[in-house]
């Protein structure tokens, strides 16, 4: 077990303008496109987190020389299928779940073994998800009874392009197959249900021929393999995610304002603004601009006595995935009872968020009812609770810890976190703001 976090109940005010690290999944991104352009890719502002790190260090034992000065990154492209290495390799994706997916993508072709392994959370995750359609395309797999990681890949040199529907609203495993389509002849087509479209957006940037229907639920993807593309410059953006943490603790409080700028404000990313703003939020999204193929704009929030309940509306559940748990809080301090359906795939994340969530929210002094796809969270704006409230067995998932302080910061009780470095895998600069907004925590 890692250490722990003490954090004291403080009710703080503050008026600042902050500044989040950068978005994960178009970190992820750029740095495997940029391995399979030609020449010198340069990624400003790049995420510099756990699970980033580790990546680079995959793309290395893949033969990518990599560079980086402080949040600069050069990635030396060796253009379409051009990784180099010795057999037998490791790759250790740590607790990355989109990387260790999406690198298969990029494998297909691969003439060698190659062995796929994770933290413990990450070992326990569906791989079948992208295995199943990976082989139709020609890859073959050495894999567990569960088909978790660790696993072993090797790649074929006839890949067909192939017809797959994504259903989940996964964008991990609609990517994976984009990648995928890079190393495949002829016309890869995916139907799939909405998530976030950053790998579109960034095969549009760099002219891979990409052709994008969108319908209602769904989106219809066709991509023409086996075309070289060039290096490219990118700088990302901050992550959404990430900024949605300190958007509810400046929601949650009293007389606070926060000013985020450069946030991806990407459509399918925000949803978590929209369900916020029904609840009776105001945050305000300014001075909008479109770079590199994304959305970007500066948040603005002010601290809101009453949030509303919400029924949230199920068909958001993918463009809200990774906010689910800080929504709860939300909810939780919320006038009257707020459900959230839809969540099967909720429980398949770092941990089994939606159970935990649901604890964490107990252990507050929340009620909540649970069934296996849905919540329903009696909200209570007045709750405080005296005791020091201990949070633990978490499977070190980040979004929990994280979810966990913001909700130290607005409940008057002393809290004790176990795991506090977990946040490192996704937000390094996590507990930096907590500490420039005024809360005082220390390791015990
Ligand atoms: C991600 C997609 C989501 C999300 C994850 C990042 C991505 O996962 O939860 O944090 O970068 O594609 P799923 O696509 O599996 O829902």
């Amino acid at each position: 077990m890692g250490k722990k976090l003490f954090i004291e109940s403080k009710y703080n005010s503050f008026k600042k303008t902050i500044s989040i690290d950068g978005d994960k999944s178009i970190s992820i991104r750029t740095l495997l496109l940029g391995s399979q352009a030609y020449g010198k890719t340069f990624i400003e502002n790049i995420l510099l987190s756990e699970d980033i790190l580790n990546s680079i260090k995959c793309l290395k034992k893949l033969g990518i020389k990599i560079f980086f000065k402080k949040k600069n990154c050069i990635v030396y492209g060796r253009g379409l299928n051009g990784f180099e290495y010795k057999k037998n390799i490791i790759l250790n994706a740590g607790n990355s779940g989109t990387f260790a997916r999406l690198i298969l993508g990029l494998l297909v072709k691969s003439p060698y073994y190659i062995k796929l392994v994770g933290d413990e959370s990450l070992s326990q995750r569906d791989f079948e998800r992208v295995i199943t359609p990976l082989q139709r395309i020609g890859a073959n797999f050495k894999i567990n009874r569960k088909k978790t990681l660790p696993l072993k890949i090797i790649g074929s040199n006839f890949t067909n392009p192939i017809k797959y529907f994504e259903n989940r609203g996964s964008a991990q495993c609609k990517s994976t197959i984009m990648l995928a389509a890079l190393n495949s002849s002829g016309e890869t087509v995916i139907k799939a249900k909405k998530s976030r479209d950053h790998t579109e957006n960034i095969f549009k940037y760099l002219g891979i021929p990409t052709k994008i229907k969108k319908n209602k639920n769904s989106d219809e993807i066709r991509i023409r393999g086996q075309k070289a593309f060039k290096s490219f410059r990118y700088k990302v953006p901050s992550d959404p995610s990430s900024c949605a943490f300190f958007i509810v603790l400046t929601l949650l409080s009293k007389n606070c304002e926060l000013k985020i700028k450069n946030v991806n404000v990407n459509q399918s990313r925000i949803g978590y603004i929209k369900v916020l703003n029904k609840m009776g939020a105001k945050i305000k999204i300014k001075n909008v601009k479109k770079l590199y193929g994304e959305r970007q704009a500066d948040i603005v929030v002010k601290s809101q006595p009453y949030l509303k309940k919400i029924n949230c509306p199920p068909n958001l559940s993918s463009n809200l995935i990774d906010e689910f748990l800080i929504l709860f809080l939300a909810a939780a301090k919320a006038n009257g009872v707020s459900s959230f359906s839809n969540l099967s795939e909720l429980n398949k994340k770092e941990s089994p968020r939606l159970k935990l969530g649901s604890k964490l929210l107990n252990q507050l002094g929340v009620k909540t009812k649970l069934t296996k796809d849905s919540i329903k969270i009696f909200g209570n704006p007045g709750l405080v609770t005296k005791k020091t409230i201990n949070i633990k067995k978490f499977y070190k998932d980040h979004r929990i810890f994280m979810t966990s302080v913001i909700a130290a910061c607005t409940f008057n009780s002393n809290f004790k976190i176990d795991d506090a470095n977990s946040y490192k895998s996704s937000f390094p600069s996590f507990l930096n703001i907590i500490k420039e907004l005024g809360y005082k925590f220390k390791f015990i």
